[in-house]
């Protein structure tokens, strides 16, 4: 039976964007429900029945997360996760850009449930145009009075912000974010306290990404079982998946959870195969920082679960970089690293330097001057680093070593044969230049003698 979309299921309808047209649809309905006939605790008991889990990358239970808020709270504050700056994850973007309507009435469901009196929506700085289309529709919601105070006539009021940011990845972890937000620059904050007891202006805050607010109507609409009844046993629901790279239908679409990587590759409904039929060398299906498939592992499950068996971190975003067999495995490996040295917010050594690092061996390796050796020393960085081993504040090393320690583990065998190639020929040249074997180590395009090679930045030989 053909699935029917459930997230975008005004994509492509004239006017989606209105809120005319959005209520047209049953929209508003949801929220009109549960604010008049529901008690917030009645939604959150709802949404925890129906497992919804995040789908801003950790997969956290919504509801079981609204849940930690104190009892006797006075001020809730709701952080809205638009910052979408994991590479290869466009699929917030996609959704509201269609239809923004369908964010804000999560929102009013969650701002209820979760008895918040500001809601934020914290979006990326480079989403111009979604900022506008959002403005535009936040502006029409309140002018009906679905926000403001004394919603369709009780008692609650719920005023909302879109606040830009400044184009930070590490804006996108709910601590930078809250800073940001703030007016500080964007450090994630050390937990305990988490943000449930201690978050935005030192309140009581509940972060949520986009797709899981917008998923929030049609579970108060249908209910939880309705909800549970797509996707697999312990990943309910419909998800957004994009794909990126040399496919034929490159963008965003939707199907249950528990997709494969061959359907959303190969399938009709989604990217319908490969450009010129080239084969698939790998793909990195969750946005970057979950790790790499290679060509003989499409047939993962994108869900909670089944990722696990593959060595990935976990589902992400579901966000797909898809590679060729042209792509050159050593220049994507640097050109993952390059993007976490980049984006460390420098607060924590392990995370600073370590990323530092990974970047410069990546790189002496893509510019033909690696050693078998450093295939160890990356693999031993990426343990190294991270709130898993308990070396870090934010997860974000957690994100750079899982892509670089899959890319290398995997891609081994491919990375052994290029630095054995690049060794022959450096023996070769100096053999016909009869300059010493001793001196023609290249490091960054010098001749420098041995011994001396990898001591400089990296610390370590
Ligand atoms: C470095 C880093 C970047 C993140 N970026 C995002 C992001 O852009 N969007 C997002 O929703 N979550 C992001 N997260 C996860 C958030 O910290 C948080 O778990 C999420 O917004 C919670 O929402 P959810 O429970 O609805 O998934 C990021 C986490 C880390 C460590
Ligand atoms: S782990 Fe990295 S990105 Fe996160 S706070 Fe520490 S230094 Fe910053």
């Amino acid at each position: 039976m053909k699935y029917e979309p459930v997230l975008l299921k005004n994509v492509g309808v004239e006017g989606s964007r209105t809120l005319r047209v959005y209520e047209s649809r049953g929209g508003y309905a949801a929220a009109r429900k549960a604010l008049t006939q529901m008690s917030p605790e009645a939604v959150v008991e709802e949404v925890k029945k129906s497992n919804l889990r995040g789908r801003g990358g950790a997969g956290f239970p919504t509801g079981v997360k609204w849940g930690f808020l104190p009892k006797d709270r006075d001020v809730t504050y709701l952080c809205v996760n638009f910052d979408e700056s994991e590479p290869g994850t466009f699929n917030n973007r996609y959704l509201v850009e269609h239809d923004p309507h369908m964010l804000l009435e999560g929102i009013l469901i969650a701002g209820f449930a979760t008895k918040t009196v500001t809601a934020y929506i914290y979006i990326r700085v480079e989403f111009h145009e979604v900022f506008h289309i959002l403005q535009r529709a936040l502006d029409e919601a309140y002018a009906a009075g679905y926000f403001g105070k004394n919603i369709f006539g009780t008692d609650y009021s719920l005023d909302c912000y879109i606040h830009r940011g400044a184009g930070a990845y590490v804006c996108g972890e709910e601590t930078g974010l809250m800073e940001s937000l703030e007016g500080k620059r964007g450090w994630p904050r050390i937990k305990p306290p988490f943000p449930a007891i201690e978050g935005l202006f030192r309140k009581p805050t509940v972060v949520n990404n986009v797709e899981t607010l917008a998923c929030l109507p049609h579970i108060i609409e249908r209910g939880a079982d309705w909800f549970t009844s797509i996707g697999t046993p312990g990943s309910a629901g419909p998800k957004l998946y994009t794909t990126s790279g040399p496919v034929n239908r490159p963008g965003c679409f939707e199907a249950p959870l528990g997709l494969t990587v061959r359907e959303l590759i190969y399938g009709d409904d989604f990217s319908r195969g490969m450009v010129g039929n080239k084969k698939v060398k790998g793909v990195i299906p969750g946005g970057l920082s979950v790790g790499i498939l290679t060509g003989d592992e499409l047939d993962c499950r994108l869900d909670f679960e089944d990722v696990r068996n593959y060595g990935l971190l976990g589902l992400g975003t579901a966000g797909a970089i898809v590679l060729n067999e042209d792509a050159d495995i050593r220049r994507v490996l640097a050109n993952v690293a390059r993007f976490y040295a980049h984006e460390s917010c420098g607060q924590c050594t392990h995370c600073r330097e370590g990323t530092g690092w990974m970047y410069q061996i990546a790189r002496r390796i893509a510019d033909g001057a690696g050693r078998e050796v450093d295939l160890d020393l990356i693999i031993e960085l990426t343990f190294n680093m991270g709130m898993m081993p308990g070396l870090s504040i934010c997860g974000l090393p957690d994100g750079a070593a899982y892509p670089i320690r899959t890319i290398v583990q995997k891609y081994r065998a491919e990375f052994e044969e290029h630095i054995r190639r690049e060794e022959a020929a450096r023996v070769e040249a100096a053999i016909k230049s009869r300059v010493p074997a001793a001196y023609s180590l290249p490091i960054w395009g010098q001749f420098v003698p041995q011994g001396k090679q990898a001591t400089g930045g990296l610390g370590v030989a």
